[in-house]
């Protein structure tokens, strides 16, 4: 069978500038929350992504017309179906987030478990507790999720984690629930605000998005709008590293740069000199970068675990001991193993990488097990000697927007080829 991989060629300076993406974890929601709106919704700056696409078949087959075309999603509201099949729930993690504007437009969804093992077990049970919260019966029959509610009422949400999905859910479900939900303990992702700004504009009220603590009073009905998503943070960071693994001068334009001063404050650390004005971000790199003592994931606004990857793939060759810490996922440091074949000295226990920095990288046949630890790959291939070869492209399509030419614009050294399985 064909395989698609990616051939780069790496130790050349990164010099260039690119327009970020539409952000992918903004996108999506949007999408689905657009399913509570009474006629047509416009969403610009959508990126052209497998996730994107997937969910748009979701939306199709839920009885809402959805068409893409470029990187605008076009959605006019529609009845039927309240199923969503389980080849669509798992072939996107995150098909979770259609649970709550189902539940808010038509009281019923039926859905099955997202599939678990890519950043470790995936539960929605913070999503589920909150639908019953607001009056949802929930039952499991041969592995269905059966949800249904006479009507939803507003309810006080602790959320015991911040999870994003579950305050997206419960934002989406409560928009149109009798009465005043209040949020608690909520996600803080820039995501959220942008779900909010989004409704608001349909009509909705809300208040709070992007704070702890998120007020809804549910109102009668929602009417669709056109609406820009945000840019997209965790690309623009990845086109950062890879100019920070590479040594070089970028910069990225389309940028919300106050989303990201947790990204942006470790690259500093280790070195690189950031430049901002406006949505552009500026940066120059020349190796030796430093080591950064110690990093830990934490919700926002603390650094993201979406980021986590894509530093260690700078960190590799920063001088001296560097240590991240993961608490958001159990299971995030598939990537590891894939950068030792490439030369970098990482040892992992737990929820722990300590990353001792080498001189450089060399190039290596590689695999992507997950988005981000994909494009990791491909940032520390640009600093290595040699060629890389890197498979598992289907992962970074997921999140990435026609990402070799976005890596060649910035002077990368990359090409997509389709070899067939035998060669492997
Ligand atoms: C969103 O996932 C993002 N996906 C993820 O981005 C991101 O890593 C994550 O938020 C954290 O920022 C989208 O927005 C589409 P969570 P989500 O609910 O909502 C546990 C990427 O690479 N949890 O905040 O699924 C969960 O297992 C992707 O773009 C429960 O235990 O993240 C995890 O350990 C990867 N029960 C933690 O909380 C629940 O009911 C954070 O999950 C829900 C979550």
């Amino acid at each position: 069978m064909a395989e698609e991989i990616l051939r780069i060629t790496g130790g050349r300076k990164l010099r260039g500038e690119i327009t970020v993406q539409g952000a992918k974890n903004s996108a999506l929601p949007l999408m689905a929350a657009s399913m509570l709106c009474d006629g047509e919704t416009v969403l610009g700056n959508v990126p052209q992504l497998t996730d994107v696409y997937a969910a748009s078949r979701i939306l199709n087959r839920l009885g809402f017309r959805c068409k893409i075309s470029g990187n605008t999603a076009k959605i006019v509201s529609g009845e039927g179906e309240t199923e969503i099949p389980d080849e669509d729930m798992r072939a996107m993690r995150s098909s979770v987030m259609f649970l709550g504007p189902m539940l808010g437009k038509r009281k019923r969804c039926v859905i099955t478990m997202p599939g678990g093992c890519e950043l470790g077990p995936r539960p929605i049970d913070l999503h589920l507790d909150a639908m019953r919260q607001m009056g949802v019966q929930i039952r499991e029959q041969q592995g269905k999720i059966v949800c249904q509610a006479e009507h939803l009422h507003g309810a006080r949400i602790p959320l015991p984690f911040p999870s994003v999905g579950a305050t997206e859910n419960v934002i989406m479900a409560a928009a149109l629930a009798e009465g005043e939900t209040v949020l608690t303990n909520a996600a803080r992702e820039p995501e959220i605000a942008d779900l909010a700004g989004f409704l608001n504009r349909c009509g909705a009220k809300i208040a709070g998005a992007g704070e702890g603590t998120v007020i809804i009073s549910g109102v009668k009905k929602l009417s669709g709008t056109a609406y820009s998503v945000m840019p997209d943070r965790i690309a623009a960071f990845t086109w950062l590293c890879a100019c920070a693994a590479a040594g070089g001068t970028v910069c990225i334009r389309g940028t919300e740069p106050k989303d990201m001063e947790s990204c942006l404050s470790v690259l500093s650390a280790a070195g690189c000199r950031l430049g901002i004005c406006k949505d552009r971000i500026y940066l120059d790199c020349s190796h030796p970068l430093r080591n950064v003592r110690y990093i830990r994931t934490m919700p926002h606004p603390g650094f993201p675990t979406d980021a986590q990857a894509l530093i260690a793939a700078v960190l590799c060759t920063a001088s001296g001991t560097s240590v991240i810490e993961e608490t958001v996922f159990e299971s995030r440091f598939k990537h590891v193993g894939e950068l030792l074949r490439m030369g970098a000295d990482i040892r992992v226990s737990g929820r722990t990488a300590v990353i001792t920095g080498v001189s450089g990288l060399h190039g290596a046949e590689v695999e992507a097990m997950d988005l981000r630890g994909g494009a990791a790959l491909a940032a520390a291939a640009a600093g290595a000697e040699g060629e890389t070869v890197l498979r598992g492209l289907r992962h970074i399509d997921r999140g990435y927007d026609h990402f070799a030419d976005a890596f060649n614009s910035l002077g990368g050294n990359a090409v997509r080829r389709v070899i067939s399985s035998a060669v492997r």
